[in-house]
């Protein structure tokens, strides 16, 4: 095949590097290898290479992982695969936060391997075209739409910042309304994809059935009511992004057929028998502790990793009060220009109702509220008394007084692993045991809690 494609493959083992070199013969122009990280630095330099496939284990001081490091470097726009034994996944999520395409676990399928390199190839030459693209375009400057000046929200945007412009899957994690899909357009919009599709999709809302067609579409006559061919969300979302909206939802069978495309970066229609590339960004989310998800087994910890390349979480707004002045800011003046109401502005006793309030539906209901009040008052100054009764801090008062479920279960939750923690002496695996959950769960929850 005559492609340009040059590839360098680093590995110690000579049977590994001729039997890869061999297996991957007809996907490149030219295929050279090197057993040591100086080796592969000189033959690189000397190159012009736009695949490197590093194994992590290599001898002398430096691992394939800091060859990637190197290699991006001298070349941003290099694409590389590591190769891990099988069980070290995280030492793969580590070398793919350090730049690299893709992850190969050993025992090596040549097949597989195959498909990846396509992939990784095709990626490469996208990569190209979109920089290209994006030299034309203006700088995306502010992030816009997303209001948040807490040192968490400043972090989300610096790590959106950073990654929207690669084709790196980002995990998005938050409670409901804390603006999860507002960040996964974000992501898109400050892409070199953002010329393309935001296909946003809700997985939870889907009955088993319909998902698969709904992914990865469908052939006329494959199943009842197939009346025609049908393209899904994968194949709608080329060039673009794909938001997989309460992916912890999706059925055990599912998440088999989700993880084989994301590794192989091909699928097939329902009932189909071409195989189709897809060319997604991927964004993911959850309102769920996917930890304990994976703990009792429900969710795939391998599919985790895939999705979970760069994690970004979103605090709820009870944790981040210093943003809602702000936000009941943004809000009142965006409804009153909608409603064409006069500027309003809000009593400090009701501001402190506001700052105070135990938001449970986080920055949605705050922005509900707002409308409301836009359409329902008519003072030009808001009293605490016009504040609708679900925010004053009676309605959530301990002792059989009306709150939030999700505030009740959280309180009752930290309690017990308060005392839990107490009675083992803060021991964490007997405090663990004792409340019949994970250490990892267990670790997750001290910190969100503030536990210290
Ligand atoms: N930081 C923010 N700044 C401005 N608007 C926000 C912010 N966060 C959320 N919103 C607004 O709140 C509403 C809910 O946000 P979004 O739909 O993104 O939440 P979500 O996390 O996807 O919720 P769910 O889990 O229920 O789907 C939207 O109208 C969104 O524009
Ligand atoms: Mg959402």
């Amino acid at each position: 095949m005559s492609n340009g494609f040059h590839i360098l493959i680093v590995d110690d083992e000579p049977n590994m590097r001729s039997g890869l070199a061999k297996g991957l013969a007809k996907e490149a122009d030219l295929i050279e290898t090197a057993g040591t990280v100086n080796e592969a630095l000189d033959k690189f330099d000397a190159g012009n290479f736009q695949l490197v496939i590093a194994d992590v284990r290599l001898p002398g001081d430096r691992d394939g992982l800091e060859l990637v490091s190197l290699i991006h470097e001298r070349k941003p726009e290099t694409t590389a695969i590591v190769i891990t034994a099988h069980g070290t996944v995280e030492t793969a999520v580590d070398a793919m936060r350090r730049g690299a395409f893709d992850f190969i676990t050993k025992p090596v399928d040549l097949n597989l391997i195959r498909q990846q390199v396509a992939k990784a190839l095709n990626h490469h030459r996208l990569q190209a075209e979109n920089r290209e693209l994006k030299d034309r375009l203006a700088d995306a400057g502010e992030i816009s739409g997303i209001i948040g000046n807490c040192a968490a929200m400043q972090d989300v945007f610096l790590q959106i910042r950073q990654v929207a412009d690669t084709d790196a899957t980002v995990f998005i994690q938050g409670e409901s309304g804390t603006g999860k899909e507002l960040i996964a357009r974000a992501l898109h919009d400050l892409s070199s994809r953002s010329s393309g599709p935001f296909v946003a999709v809700n997985l939870g809302a889907l009955p088993e059935t319909l998902l698969e067609s709904e992914l990865f579409g469908h052939e006329k006559g494959s199943f009842t009511g197939a009346s025609r061919q049908k393209p899904g969300c994968f194949e709608q979302s080329r060039g673009g992004t794909l938001f997989l909206d309460e992916i912890t939802e999706i059925p055990a069978k599912s998440q088999v057929d989700l993880l084989r495309v994301l590794e192989t970066g091909q699928f097939m229609r329902v009932g189909g028998e071409e195989l189709l590339e897809s060319d997604a960004r991927i964004v993911s989310a959850t309102n769920k502790d996917v930890q304990e998800l994976i703990d009792d087994g429900t969710f795939r910890d391998d599919l985790y990793y895939r999705l979970n390349i760069v994690p970004i979480q979103i605090p709820a707004l009870r944790e981040r009060r210093e943003d809602i002045p702000m936000l009941v800011e943004h809000f009142l003046n965006h409804f009153c220009q909608r409603h064409n109401r006069p500027p309003r502005k809000f009593a400090d006793e009701a501001m402190h109702v506001l700052t105070a309030a135990a938001w449970p539906g986080n920055v949605r209901q705050l922005r509900n509220v707002m409308e409301r009040l836009v359409v329902t008052v008519t003072d030009d100054i808001i009293t605490a008394e016009r504040l609708p009764a679900e925010l004053h801090p009676m309605s959530r008062s301990t002792s059989g007084g009306v709150r939030p479920l999700v505030e009740a279960t959280e309180a009752a939750e930290k309690d017990a692993i308060q005392a839990a923690l107490a009675a083992a002496n803060c021991h964490r695996e007997e405090t663990a045991k004792a409340l019949g959950i994970s250490v990892r769960t267990l670790h997750y929850k001290i910190n969100r809690y503030g536990l210290h």
